[in-house]
């Protein structure tokens, strides 16, 4: 029997263009509170037309793809949100990570030949994308799904901010 492949060689479909330059531009995640317009253009030459077939119906898609910025990974980083701390990357959605693959649902709003118009998304433009799948509710959403650290971080916050606000309002000048 011959052995399995162990490495994995990718090739982008397609490419980003977002126009955001440099990565603090690019949000932590889709806000969707933006009305702004991406567009994802496949790499002509390859049938992609076809692999676009059908596509149409769904509002939102899983975009798969490069942090192509990255070239080192951590095994633990300080993500942005709460408290300064440390957190295993496998437990966050850092860009740093042994396979630099990123996972982001964006919503589809039109297909015009190759270019995908997208809504907000998270990628600097020309962001190399390996894969496009539908988001499909009844099996991408499980709202009642704990989210471990980041739960926690968010419910110190929440009791924080209205202590903050009240200090601010206590140490104003009268
Ligand atoms: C926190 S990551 C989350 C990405 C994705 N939603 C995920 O969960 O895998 C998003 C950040 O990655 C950074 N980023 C975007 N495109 C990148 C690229 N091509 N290479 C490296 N970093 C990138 C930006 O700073 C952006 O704010």
């Amino acid at each position: 029997m011959s052995e399995l492949p162990t490495t994995l060689s990718l090739e982008p479909i397609g490419y980003i263009r977002t126009g955001k330059q440099v990565k603090f531009q690019a949000l932590h995640q889709p806000s969707e509170q933006q009305p702004e317009r991406n567009i994802l253009e496949l790499v002509p030459g390859h049938n992609y037309e076809q692999a676009l077939r059908d596509l149409a119906g769904f509002s939102r898609v899983w975009l798969i793809w490069w942090f192509h910025r990255n070239t080192t990974w951590r095994p633990q980083v300080i993500p942005p949100r709460g408290p300064a701390q440390r957190r295993g990357v496998f437990a966050t959605r850092s860009p740093h990570r042994p396979n630099p693959l990123g996972l982001t649902p964006v919503q589809l709003i039109a297909i015009e030949g190759r270019r995908l118009i997208l809504g907000e998304c998270d990628l600097v433009e020309g962001t190399p994308v390996f894969d496009l799948k539908p988001y499909v509710p009844a099996y991408d959403s499980f709202p009642e799904a704990c989210a471990g650290w980041i739960e926690e971080v968010d419910a110190l916050t929440r009791r924080m901010a209205p202590r903050s606000l009240a200090n601010r309002f206590s140490s104003a000048p009268r």
